[in-house]
Parts: C-alpha cells; structure tokens; sequence
C-alpha cells in the first residue's frame, strides 16, 4: 500500500485561468503506472507541494470518472499558491494523497441531489457534480446553486453553461454585487432558494464555501425540513500532514483530515457539543 507521507512526482499538463487570482491546473504523475493506479472519490484532497517553497491541501477538483488527468482549482494566496501560480505546463510538483474521507456517492443514489457553492466552494463540489452526471441516470433531479462576490469571481463559467444545458439540471448564479454587463441575479446564495423547487424530502443538500456562507445556508436548509444527516458540507482548518498524524486540524475527537473534510450536519453538530 502507498505510504501517504511520501509524495510523489506529478507533472503540470495545463493551466487555465478561472478568475484573476484562480487557476485550475490539470496534472498526471510523472510514472504512468501510479497515473492509472491512483483512485480517489469526489471530496477528498492532496498534499501538493511546490519544491523549495513548501506543501499545500487542495480539494480533487476533478471527478474520478475523467481519469485522464487530476485537476486542482486554486486560489492565489500566500507563499505555495503564489509558488504554483508562477508554474506552467511540464514542470513538477510534489503530490500525496488522496486524502481524506470524501463525498459517499453510493449513499445518494436514487436522490436529488442540492449543490449550493460560494466563491472557491465550487472546485470540490465541482468533482462529484462531473461524477454524478457521468453516472446520470443513478440520480434524481439536480439543482446547482453557485453565488460569489462578483462576476469577475465565479469559477468554471463555461461548465455552468454546459450544465445548464444539460436535461434535468436546474442551475442559478448570484453576485453579491453586480458590474456592467451583469444581468443575472443579484444578492447571497440562498436568494436562490426561492426560484428553484426545493423537496427536502427526497434531496441530499451539499453545501461548500466560506464558513459565513456555510452558516446561513445551513440554517436555511434546517427551517426548511432538510435533515440534519442529509446535508453535507466539508470543513477546512490549517493541516500539515493530511492523514491524522500531527494534531494541527483536531476538532472534538476527529481529525477533520482523516475522518473529513466531508461531514453530515448531523455529524457536525455533534462534534460541536
Ligand atoms: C482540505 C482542504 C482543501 C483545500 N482545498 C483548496 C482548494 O481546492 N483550492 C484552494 O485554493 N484552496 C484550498 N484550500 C486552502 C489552501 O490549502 C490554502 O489556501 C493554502 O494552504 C495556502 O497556502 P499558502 O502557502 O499559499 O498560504 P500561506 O502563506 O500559508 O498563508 C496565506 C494566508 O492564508 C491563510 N491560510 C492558509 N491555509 C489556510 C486554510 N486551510 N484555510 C484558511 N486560511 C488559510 C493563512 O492564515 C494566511 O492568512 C484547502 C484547504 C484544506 C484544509
Ligand atoms: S493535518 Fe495532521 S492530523 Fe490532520
């Protein structure tokens, strides 16, 4: 079995920039065997390092249906962000992983499925959505709620079109505030609530963004009979190792990354208590 402490060597395929300060980077590692040997669910994370600047967690943000290549979406920082954004097709990085718990895909098959994001909420939800479409027929009706500061800060605008596009997927975007040239919705993600059909009773709700947005949707979903183990969200803390070796990321009696970053509402609460 692969020790996750040891990283291995993954080569930069291709770049492409998502926001002025956000950039999905497709990777492959650098021995072909690993390539194909690598499998990860929707949800979990690596450990990428830039050498000589340092190490890193970012969510798969590809879907493990798509093995071609792995794909990470990331926000430019501090010192690796920065690090990688200054890195481009054929140079290499350092890569552990997966891990972490990730996103339970067979648990929702047969139900609708809520995917409610903010800003760089979308890159993890983003891997299971690929997952689930490639897989449409196992799943319901899909809703994909997306809002982020401005317009300039959405992510993956082409693949919200795409699925907009596609049969039986609902999709809507907000910015908390418009630009010239705006003409969608206007206001934080859970305005949206009210233009999509919501059946908390046959729906499991992923919701994944910063922990503010996290906050009021939650709470939202819970007034509006959504159940507490039918919603699922991921939680971040600082993290060094990633597989429950250095205590930086203990909350309660978990380690958010090894026993998450995946966790019900019901689940969360109990850590909490
Ligand atoms: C499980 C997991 C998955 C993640 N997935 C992604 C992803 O897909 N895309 C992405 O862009 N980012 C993701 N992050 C956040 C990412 O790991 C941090 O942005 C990164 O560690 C910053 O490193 P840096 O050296 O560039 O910044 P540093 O120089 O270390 O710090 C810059 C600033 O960022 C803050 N910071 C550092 N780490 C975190 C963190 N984990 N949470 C909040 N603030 C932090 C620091 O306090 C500091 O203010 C994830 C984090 C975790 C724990
Ligand atoms: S990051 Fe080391 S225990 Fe979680």
């Amino acid at each position: 079995m692969k020790d996750l402490l040891i990283p291995s060597v993954a080569t930069i395929l291709a770049t492409r920039d998502e926001t002025p300060d956000t950039r999905t980077f497709a990777l492959r590692f650098r021995d072909d065997e690993e390539h194909r040997s690598f499998s990860f669910r929707p949800g979990q994370f690596v450990e990428l390092s830039v050498f000589g600047a340092g190490e890193a967690p970012f969510c798969l943000a590809s879907s493990p249906t798509r093995p071609e290549h792995i794909e990470v979406t990331v926000r430019r920082c501090g010192v690796v962000t920065n690090a990688l954004h200054a890195l481009g097709p054929g140079d290499e990085v350092g890569l552990r992983g997966p891990c972490g718990n990730g996103f339970d895909v067979e648990a929702a098959q047969g139900w609708d499925l809520l995917f409610v994001a903010g800003g760089i909420g979308l890159p993890p939800l983003r891997g299971l959505i690929w997952n689930v479409l490639d897989q449409r027929s196992r799943f319901g009706h899909i809703t994909i709620l997306y809002g982020a500061r401005t317009p300039a800060d959405l992510v993956y605008k082409d693949e919200l079109r795409v699925w907009s596009a596609m049969d039986g997927v609902e999709v809507k975007v907000t910015v908390d505030r418009g630009a010239p040239g705006w003409e969608g919705n206007v206001g934080m993600v859970p305005v949206l609530f009210d233009q999509v059909e919501l059946r908390p009773e046959r729906t499991v709700a992923y919701v994944c963004g910063p922990p503010v947005m996290i906050k009021f949707v939650v709470q939202d979903l819970l007034m509006r009979k959504f159940a507490p183990e039918r919603v699922i969200s991921t939680l971040e803390r600082m993290m060094q190792c990633g597989v429950g070796k250095c205590n930086h990321c203990c909350v309660g009696h978990r380690y958010l990354c090894r026993d998450g970053p995946v966790f019900s509402f019901a689940e969360i609460r109990e850590m909490w208590e």
